[in-house]
């Protein structure tokens, strides 16, 4: 029997998608997965044929010398929709266009694999056009949007799927906030001062280049709306439930992330005191996001934890997770690093198998 061929295009070649074309061309697998479109923001690679590109000695190389622009979004749809073979469009991107784009890729009955958060927790109404009951719609899998490659919503699926109901889902989304919390606030006690661990974050590379964008809480927020809608809570957008930022107010719109910097420890007894308290109580802080269906509520913001818990003992920037069902009266918990190229990469990449082996 011939073996069965997928057509990928590819989207978006930093950090992930680089990570993801290395990994793809390397898979084993009986599924022929022939590349026809890899593309950047200005210039891009395209099978005209729809056989595999040849990329010669390096995808990177062939990519370097391109010289076809980008097609349009419309232009894309138009060609992939042309391709004698299924298509996975893969988006390494975080582009919000591309994002809303995603209901025509999958009425004309392409799939797409991705790790962009955007579609997934912008309003409530893309949701349901990305996801249509339609049998011939293409489908849609994205792992690498919350937790990177950890296994957090294939398992949620999975639970809802076989009838589990979610009672609560708890846990720490965002690497960064997990490591400052983490240096902040830990079991043994210590000194560190709130402004001195966002400063060491952003110097070893664990924060965007202006921090404000980690403490505003609002990468979380995306997060935990995509867990809360799998789960069957209807959150209309990441900014409809309470989210806590951690940024001062008063310094909140300073232009510069130095400036921005240079004045946190002028704020740092608020959270200092908070810090204090929970050492009293022999619990530590974290920085949470939490679906409750107990009381019907959605929350991102500073929690304490006893000692025992298992997110007191997280270390450097894992994320964790901890899911109460029906069925899992005692919690699953799923932890591990929830960034990074390699680990990104393979949750998209496996994502592309799942689907591959579907369509
Ligand atoms: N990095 C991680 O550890 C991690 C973890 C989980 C999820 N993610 C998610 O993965 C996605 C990619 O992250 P990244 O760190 O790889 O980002 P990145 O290094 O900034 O790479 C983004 C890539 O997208 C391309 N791009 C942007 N807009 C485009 C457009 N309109 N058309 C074609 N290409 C376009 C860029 O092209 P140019 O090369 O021309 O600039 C670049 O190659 C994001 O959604 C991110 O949130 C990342």
């Amino acid at each position: 029997m011939p073996s069965k061929s997928v057509n990928i295009a590819v989207i978006g070649t930093g950090v992930v998608g680089s990570a993801f074309l290395d990994q793809l061309l390397r898979v084993k697998s009986s599924i022929v997965y022939n590349v026809i479109y890899v593309a950047r923001q200005r210039v891009a690679l395209l099978s005209k044929d729809y056989k595999a590109l040849d990329f010669g000695f390096s995808w990177k190389n062939a990519l370097d010398g391109a010289r076809e622009p980008t097609l349009s979004l419309e232009s894309l749809l138009e060609y992939l929709r042309k391709s004698p073979s299924p298509v996975i469009l893969v988006d390494n991107t975080s582009n919000p266009e591309l994002a809303n784009f995603y209901p025509n890729f999958v009425r004309a009955g392409i799939s797409i694999a991705t790790p962009n958060k955007k579609a997934f927790s912008s309003e409530l109404e893309l949701w349901d056009r990305i996801f249509p009951k339609e049998e011939c719609a293409g489908l849609v899998y994205h792992e690498a949007t919350v937790g990177a490659g950890l296994p957090i919503i294939s398992t949620l699926r999975d639970m809802i799927t076989t009838g589990d109901e979610v009672e609560k889902i708890e846990g720490i989304f965002s690497g960064t906030l997990s490591y400052i919390f983490n240096e902040f606030s830990s079991v043994s006690p210590n000194n560190n001062k709130f402004s001195e661990v966002v400063k060491a974050a952003k110097q070893l590379g664990y924060t965007e280049p202006d921090p404000r964008d980690d403490l505003n809480g609002l990468d979380v927020a995306r997060k935990v709306t995509i867990l809360a809608r799998i789960a069957g809570f209807e959150v209309n957008s990441p900014t409809s439930f309470p989210v806590q930022s951690l940024i001062p107010t008063p310094i909140e719109s300073i232009e510069s992330a130095q400036e921005f910097l240079e004045k946190l420890p002028e704020y740092d007894d608020e959270l200092g005191g908070l810090k204090q308290s929970a050492v009293d109580e022999n619990k530590v802080l974290r920085f949470v996001g939490t679906v409750d269906f107990s009381n019907k509520s959605v929350n991102v913001g500073v929690e304490k934890y006893d000692y025992a818990h298992p997110f007191a003992s997280l270390k450097g920037a894992d994320n964790v997770i901890s899911i109460k069902t029906k069925r899992y009266q005692q919690p699953i918990v799923i932890q591990g690093a929830g960034a990074g190229a390699a680990v990104t990469a393979a949750g998209v990449l496996a994502d592309v198998v799942k689907i591959a082996e579907r369509i």
